[in-house]
């Protein structure tokens, strides 16, 4: 089943929120798994027998008593099912590294959740050519050091997020289907692998033909529940 993450991001304020899940009551896809991922504190608005609830983040944190984190059995007990785990913009402005995404993983699988893990370049690095390098660096020295049996790649360019600029379909294909070589390769696993950066309901068309990916994370786009249900249905078509 293809899947289409929403990551909210922090965009949206409490009554906001509450009006989306409200409008969710309806709300059911059978055909592709759909996973929303509002901030922390929302997550309770967002718990659906018809969809799944993901968070943006998890604690590299487990027993140790550190005052603001969200650990791993908290958001277990709020029945998120997902986590994001490594996105471009934890790098850059929280300064994770990879012990940080090797703990949260961990973490998240000792307590059953999954995890999206995101990878991509920068535009320096995609203009010089060194997209699988940087690609196969993210990927190895995280997945490593930890089971990968619940693990799916978000593969998202860092130039692609929120500027409305995306990667010819054809580059998109040939790279999710080197992600895809390498974790068989590596971990003797062909692990799923999503496309996120500039998905909209006027793109989807051209992006869901692309053979090899599973489905999509999506940011700006999630804000609206009528482009989410344009994306779907598209995602549900030939
Ligand atoms: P946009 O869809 O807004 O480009 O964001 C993608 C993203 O970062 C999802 O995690």
């Amino acid at each position: 089943m293809k899947i289409l993450a929403c990551n909210f991001k922090n965009k949206l304020t409490y009554s906001e929120y509450q009006a989306y899940s409200q409008k969710l009551e309806e709300f059911s896809c059978s055909f592709v798994k759909t996973i929303f991922i509002p901030p922390f504190p929302f997550l309770p608005l967002f718990k659906s027998k018809s969809y799944e609830l993901g968070s943006q983040d998890i604690s590299s944190f487990n027993e140790t008593t550190i005052t603001g984190e969200v650990t791993a059995e908290a958001l277990k007990s709020l029945g998120v099912a997902y986590t994001l785990v490594g996105h471009s913009e934890r790098r850059k402005y929280k300064n994770e590294i990879n012990i940080d995404f090797i703990n949260k993983i961990n973490n998240a699988w000792e307590s059953k959740i999954k995890v999206i893990y995101c990878i991509g370049e920068s535009l320096e690095d995609h203009e010089n050519g060194n997209t699988y390098m940087v690609l196969e660096k993210q990927i190895s020295e995280v997945l490593n050091n930890v089971a990968t049996d619940n693990i799916i790649i978000a593969y998202e360019p860092i130039w692609a997020i929120g500027t409305k600029v995306w990667p010819d379909p054809k580059e998109i294909e040939e790279t999710t289907q080197f992600i895809k070589d390498i974790t068989e390769e590596k971990y003797d696993t062909s692990l799923k692998v999503l496309y996120g950066g500039s998905v909209d309901d006027n793109n989807i068309k051209e992006l869901k033909k692309i053979k090899n990916v599973d489905g999509f994370l999506i940011g700006n786009a999630s804000l609206s529940l009528d482009k989410v249900k344009a994306i779907l249905l598209e995602m549900m078509g030939e």
